[in-house]
């Protein structure tokens, strides 16, 4: 057993903000569905002993890039574009399909998209910008590893260090485009900057409406991974859209960067400081999304926070099922297997032999080196 720290949400189901219009997911889904290569990803059943039944959702093949992210930042990137050329006069109403031609190529390319990243967001948002033509520079922190950061520079960006953890790879993100007149294409928002995160998470959204679709019947728990809290805020308003109240959503997130944890402990958007230094590479964010939180505050069932002890076994786990999860990928797991056989937590989220359990996976092997020295060299078997 690994330790953990499970948190309620004691403001659970009090109204709140939409943070996430249908009308913006509409118009999303639409888009992304149109884009050559989509494809639902995976839902598969896991063996899992004593709940009814559990299934994961897996996102390792996402769109050739690995992970859910490729349906946010590349949609927000075309969000931007479409919008700049039509302030700037070449076009009023560009589509994703005519960027992708080349139609406005030469506009297109004057304008430069820029984000902070640990792996996938940088990774979707460079492969976003060299498909609809714009110039694109993406800010890493010291921790991200050189598979992650190849597998950006693949799509054309450019990369640029910053000292410092995610958080202060925003900050510079966010001063360079400023000083730059670039644009920000960032998967969280903070207060005075909201809509291409916003188009972002109503691109996640489409990971969950694929679930929850393909499911025999609704779940009653839902596990998702959190880092600024996006992709669980995207799952939530899925969740309440297609299937009400009922299903209670639990948050994943390291330890070490367990901001909705304490957020949603304290009542209120906490931040965590620290290197917040995690093999859950996409989990290690300090500061909750504004937007996220605005959504998760009144819906999220709970939060755990997780050791990253717990990784390797999980990761094992998962592949000796024929399934390939990445470091972040296996939160949602990891909180099931903490919390099932723990008496108070299971009781605390009312988890039974009924529970019908959807975990979302939201990564494949990201940086494949780092996956075979996790997973291959040892016999699959949990820790
Ligand atoms: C694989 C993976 N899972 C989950 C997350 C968390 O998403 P969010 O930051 O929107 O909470 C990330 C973020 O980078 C990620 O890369």
């Amino acid at each position: 057993m690994h330790p953990f720290r499970l948190v309620l949400n004691r403001n659970h189901g009090t109204p709140g903000i939409v943070a996430l219009p249908d009308s913006g997911y509409r118009r999303a889904r639409a888009e992304i569905t149109s884009w050559p290569g989509y494809a639902p990803t995976p839902l598969r059943q896991l063996q899992y002993p004593g709940l009814a039944t559990v299934h994961y959702k897996d996102e390792g093949g996402r769109f050739g890039l690995g992970s859910f992210k490729a349906l946010g930042g590349a949609y927000a990137v075309l969000r931007v574009l479409v919008a700049e050329l039509a302030k700037r006069g070449v076009a009023p109403n560009a589509t994703g399909a005519a960027l992708e031609g080349g139609a406005y190529r030469d506009a297109a390319q004057q304008i430069t998209v820029t984000c902070a990243t640990d792996g996938n967001h940088g990774r979707s948002v460079a492969w976003g910008a060299q498909r609809f033509g714009a110039r694109c520079v993406i800010f890493v922190h010291q921790h991200v590893s050189q598979g992650r950061r190849d597998a950006i520079a693949r799509y054309g960006a450019e990369i640029r260090e910053v000292a410092g953890n995610y958080d202060d790879s925003v900050r510079a993100a966010q001063e360079t485009a400023e000083a730059e007149g670039w644009f920000v294409i960032s998967d969280t928002s903070y207060p005075g900057y909201t809509e291409p995160p916003r188009d972002v998470m109503q691109g996640y959204r489409l990971m969950a409406e694929e679930a929850l679709a393909a499911l025999p019947a609704p779940p009653t728990h839902v596990f998702v991974p959190g880092g600024v809290g996006g992709v669980a805020a995207a799952v939530a308003t899925q969740l309440r859209s297609m299937c009400g109240t009922e299903p209670r959503l639990v948050i994943a997130e390291p330890d070490r960067a367990a901001c909705l944890t304490d957020s949603l402990d304290a009542g209120r958007l906490t931040t965590v400081g620290g290197n917040l230094d995690t093999v859950m590479a996409g989990l290690a964010c300090g500061e909750p999304s504004l937007l996220a939180w605005q959504e998760l505050e009144r819906s999220a069932f709970a939060s755990m926070a997780l050791s990253d002890d717990a990784v390797p076994g999980a990761m094992r786990a998962l592949a000796a099922q024929g399934i390939e999860a990445g470091e972040s990928a296996v939160a949602g797991l990891i909180a099931l297997d903490c919390a099932w056989p723990d008496a108070a937590a299971r009781a605390a989220l009312g988890l039974s032999e009924k529970s019908r359990v959807l975990i979302f996976g939201t990564e494949g092997a990201t940086d494949p080196a780092l996956y075979a020295q996790i997973v291959g060299l040892k016999s699959p078997s949990r820790d």
